[in-house]
């Protein structure tokens, strides 16, 4: 069992995500309400090293759940890569009295988590990311209000598409997964979602199903294109000059990852906060917390890093199903 957690830090990194307030609310409070010190470290490992850090109390985090972004700010850190900038950041913990940090963030701040507690910090990773592509957890920080945000927006191009008998391509975020994609498709009922997991590059499929539908009666057509697919632009104009159908490329970009996050978003995010804290109280370190199956959990970094995640075939499938 490791040394007892007196003084805990907090830091976001990586790309932000609706949420990550509610998340450091909770770490905040539930560490105070555990008679814990909390240190609040500003954007990310980068401001671990520049030793930004400052005390946080209960009222630090006032107004700030229904906020999207991080107050911590973010930052993505190179040095942080390097076993010097790592041992550099648990010195600086130390220092400051850290003996246990929580990182919300993807895989990459997990490995920065591991890193640090090979150093001897008690580290707990949480997942936040809009990208759901975390393996070790059904849900990540994030996603709920940027599928919704991105659903939103589809739904009014769907408006426009549908007036002018159009084929829209809406490009949605997600990196190389495209669980937003799949999301974002199945709940706006488009004719064609591309996801990375599962696309064979295959345009003339795609062609060639908006001349059947036209068949069909279908007046308009709309694909969601994931990000880790990309060149929708290039992809309209090809599909334009094939079939002889009007074809815009929308991509949405960074609006699906700002705005106030979404009833789910905060209460996750503040039960993995919560979770966070109890770990590090228990003298668990090298832990990431998940939601699986329902249930609270949480993993061995290492663990959790080795763990694959893909696209259920069944999803898959009824995305496809439902488009006919
Ligand atoms: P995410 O956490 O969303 O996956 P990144 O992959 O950009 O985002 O990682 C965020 C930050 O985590 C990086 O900028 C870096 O500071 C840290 N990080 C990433 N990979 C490593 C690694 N292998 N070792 C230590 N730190 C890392
Ligand atoms: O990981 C979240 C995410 O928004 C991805 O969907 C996207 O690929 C990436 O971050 C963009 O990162 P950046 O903010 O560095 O452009």
């Amino acid at each position: 069992m490791a040394n007892e957690v007196k003084t805990i830090g907090i830091l976001t990194s990586g790309g932000d995500a609706p949420g990550m307030n509610a998340a450091i609310r909770a770490v905040v409070r539930r560490a105070i309400a555990n008679g814990k010190k909390v240190k609040g470290i500003q954007k990310g490992y980068q401001g671990l090293l520049n030793e930004e850090i400052s005390d946080m109390e209960a009222r630090n985090v006032s107004d700030t759940i229904q906020r999207g972004g991080t107050v911590l700010r973010t930052a993505r850190c190179d040095e942080f890569k390097t076993l010097e900038g790592q041992k550099q950041g648990a010195e600086i913990c130390k220092k400051h009295g850290i003996e246990g940090l929580v990182v919300i963030g993807g895989d990459g701040s997990y490995r920065g988590a591991q890193a640090l507690s090979k150093q001897g910090i008690n580290t707990i990773g949480i997942p936040g990311t809009i990208d759901l592509d975390i393996a070790c957890t059904d849900y990540t920080i994030g996603f709920d209000t940027a599928i919704n945000t991105a659903m939103q927006a589809i739904d009014k191009i769907r408006d426009t598409s549908s007036s002018h008998e159009r084929c829209s391509i809406i490009e949605v975020m997600g990196r190389n997964a495209g669980y937003i994609a799949l999301w974002c498709g199945v709940s706006t009922g488009a004719e064609d979602i591309l996801l990375p997991e599962k696309y064979q590059y295959n345009e003339q499929e795609i062609i060639d199903n908006i001349i059947a539908n036209r068949k069909k009666g279908k007046t308009f057509h709309l694909i969601i294109n994931a990000e880790g697919i990309g060149h929708s632009t290039s992809m309209a104009r090809r599909i334009e000059a094939a079939t002889g159908i009007e074809t815009r490329a929308t991509i949405l970009g960074y609006m699906q990852r700002g705005g106030s996050p979404t009833c789910k978003d905060r209460y996750y995010a503040s039960m993995m906060g919560a979770y966070a804290v109890d770990l590090l109280c228990q003298g668990k370190t090298n832990r990431v917390v998940g939601q699986k199956n329902g249930k609270w959990v949480d993993f061995d970094i290492d663990e959790a890093l080795a763990m694959q995640k893909d696209i259920p075939d069944f999803e898959y499938g009824v995305s496809r199903s439902l488009s006919i």
